[in-house]
């Protein structure tokens, strides 16, 4: 018996690996590689002290994922493997399309095809879209995503229902993810961005440890309590504990299609982590306010009472932690994985 997790080796991921290995799982991996790193596989191994296999193959690769399917028992499939920067999913939206769409039904076909009928999804609060007011519950309309690679969040999400309703021996888990951020204790694994990273805590990070020079804040003139935007940042050690409590409900046999927000429930502005961090770690942040970033709502957070009652999940670490363990990560790690 095993989960395989799809994209195994990037930020999510890997924090899954090593939670899933603790809990007693046996695991394989299937990642690309493509914004990931193998080396990350082997810190796990190293955290945990133990093994597994772990496959370069793209999920869109029908024969590589048959193989897998063939060579392990695979009981569910966790499925982080996808394309996720907001903006180049603008400027390269067939990309999207074609690697989170093509490859879910891709993946779901060789699972059907071997009898894995169970799949947890790496879902966002992207699929929200711009119009519903936080607390997010996952009740609320979906749709409305203001940009490709959302759309393909909001999409897939339909098709793993439509995959459910047409035959029932299929589950489908869907956790929406708030703001990952954080990194695991030990300093050994975190997020890797390549390139200049999008989001506010790799920035304010690389930032801190003297990589780039200035945070730009994105707009001091929302209606939040300063005027910066609020978004609900999740520790992704929490993240990835709310991912075995969801295999876990998923092989015990609940049916059918499940969503859970995985959220801690608490906004935070982004001036808010600003101080947060320099609290935390002692380390100042050189910023400066500047223009709205086009397509950025003012508030965003959830309402994460279901997971609690029906998964007993909740999340755990404060922001504090989560700043300290960002920069544990980062100024041990400044190259990322290549040091
Ligand atoms: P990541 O880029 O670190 O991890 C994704 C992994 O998938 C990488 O290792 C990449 O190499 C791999 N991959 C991409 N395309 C692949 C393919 N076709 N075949 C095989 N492997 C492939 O990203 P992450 O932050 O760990 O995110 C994991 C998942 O969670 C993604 O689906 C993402 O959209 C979703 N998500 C992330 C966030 C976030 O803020 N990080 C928020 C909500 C949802
Ligand atoms: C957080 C806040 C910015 C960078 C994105 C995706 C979402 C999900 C998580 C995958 C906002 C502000 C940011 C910077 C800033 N990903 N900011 N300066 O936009 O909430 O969510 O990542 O599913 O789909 O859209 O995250 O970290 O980019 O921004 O002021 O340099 O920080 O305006 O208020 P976001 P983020």
């Amino acid at each position: 018996m095993a989960i395989l997790v799809t994209g195994g080796a990037g930020f999510i991921g890997s924090h899954t690996c090593v939670e899933l290995l603790n809990a007693g799982y046996d695991i394989v991996v299937a990642d690309n590689y493509y914004n990931s790193n193998p080396k990350s596989l082997e810190r796990v191994k190293e955290l945990t002290g133990k093994d597994f296999k772990a496959y370069e193959c793209d999920i869109r690769d029908t024969e590589g994922m048959d193989k897998i399917f063939k060579e392990n028992k695979i009981d569910a499939v966790i499925h982080f493997a996808g394309l996720k920067a907001v903006g180049e999913s603008c400027r390269k939206p067939m990309e999207y399309y074609d690697n989170n769409i093509g490859g879910t039904i891709k993946l779901c076909e060789v699972m059907r095809d071997n009898g894995c009928k169970n799949i947890v999804f790496s879902s966002s609060a992207t699929v929200y879209g711009m119009n519903n007011v936080s607390p997010l519950k996952e009740t609320m309309k979906t749709g409305g995503t203001t940009n490709p690679y959302g759309t393909t969040k909001y999409m897939i999400e339909i098709i793993l229902e439509d995959i459910c309703k047409a035959d029932s021996e299929w589950n489908a888990t869907l956790l929406r993810y708030f703001n990952p951020i954080g990194a695991h204790k030990s300093g050994r694994i975190g997020e890797n961005p390549n390139g200049i990273p999008n989001n506010l805590m790799p920035y304010l990070t690389q930032v801190a440890v003297g990589k780039l020079e200035c945070l730009s804040v994105f707009g001091n003139d929302y209606d939040t309590h300063d005027g910066t935007g609020v978004r609900d940042y999740i520790h992704v050690v929490d993240l990835a504990d709310g991912h075995v409590k969801a295999v876990k409900n998923i092989l015990e046999g609940n049916k059918g299609v499940q969503i859970f927000n995985l959220g801690t429930g608490k906004g935070y502005s982004v001036l808010d982590v600003i101080n947060g961090f320099e609290k935390a770690t002692g380390v100042k942040i050189n910023y400066k306010i500047v223009d709205r970033r086009p397509g950025d709502i003012a508030t965003c957070y959830s309402d994460p009472s279901k997971a609690k009652e029906v998964l007993g999940w909740e999340a755990k670490r404060d922001i504090e932690e989560m700043c300290e363990d960002s920069w544990r990560w980062q100024s041990q790690n400044p190259n990322g994985f290549e040091d």
